[in-house]
């Protein structure tokens, strides 16, 4: 049975763009595979723990030496990988705050990025870091309240987010990734408009190949 892992993070539950496209993604997705699940994972309304001294000890001792707390210290990580190994699709949908990434997202990719589970870390290899992750269709559904800040835009060099999510992604394997971008969220003008409709063009033919 094939599965899509949609993961939402606005922090807004009504109104949010992402989570819109993400649903509409999800909807368009399931009329193509119609024996298809969703796993579902809202890192806003269940933020993922940050990660701290005791998860780093652990997510660093090797494998064969994870004692049983350091096992459970990592199980909300690999709750989070398990539900990536799982799927065969990705869609992701990820506001613009700050110009880069909202914090919860942030800790979603910091305990899903883990060395020995997620990447490979070799000092004296001549490709240190290798990804661990099969790769798979993953789609990035961006909105931002001034489309400036999209690729091409007179903005566009504070847009740290789809850089940081394309580095972040494809360090675990991820590297089929495909961005639908939103502009002027805040403008709320005719731009916005022909921005949604062609995301929503965008979304229903990534989800019909995904
Ligand atoms: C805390 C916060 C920070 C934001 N920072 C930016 C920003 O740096 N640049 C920008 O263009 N829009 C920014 N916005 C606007 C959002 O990117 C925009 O409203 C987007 O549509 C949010 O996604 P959503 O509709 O899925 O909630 C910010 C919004 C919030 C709530």
């Amino acid at each position: 049975m094939p599965r899509l892992l949609v993961v939402n993070s606005s922090g807004r539950n009504t109104r949010s763009i992402t989570r819109r496209l993400t649903g509409y993604f999800a909807e368009q997705w399931l009329v193509t595979h119609a024996d298809g699940e969703l796993i579902e994972r809202d890192v806003t309304l269940q933020p993922p723990s940050p990660v701290n001294e005791a998860w780093i000890a652990s997510a660093f001792a090797a494998p064969e030496a994870h004692s049983p707390v350091m096992r459970a210290i990592l199980s909300e990580s690999e709750t989070l990988l398990a539900e990536i190994e799982a799927a065969d699709a990705l869609v992701i949908g990820a506001p613009m705050y700050n110009f880069g990434l909202p914090a919860q997202l942030k800790a979603y990719f910091d305990q899903i990025i883990r060395v020995n589970r997620s990447f490979a870390f070799d000092p004296e290899a001549r490709e240190p870091y290798q990804p661990l992750l099969a790769d798979k269709p993953t789609t990035v559904i961006i909105s931002v309240g001034d489309g400036d800040l999209l690729p091409g835009g007179p903005m566009a060099e504070l847009n740290f987010l789809e850089p940081h999510l394309t580095a972040m992604l494809g360090f675990i394997g991820l590297h089929s990734v495909e961005f639908v971008r939103v502009g002027y969220e805040e403008f709320q003008d005719k731009r916005l408009k022909s921005a949604l409709e062609s995301a929503e063009q965008a979304v229903a033919r990534r989800a019909a190949a995904a």
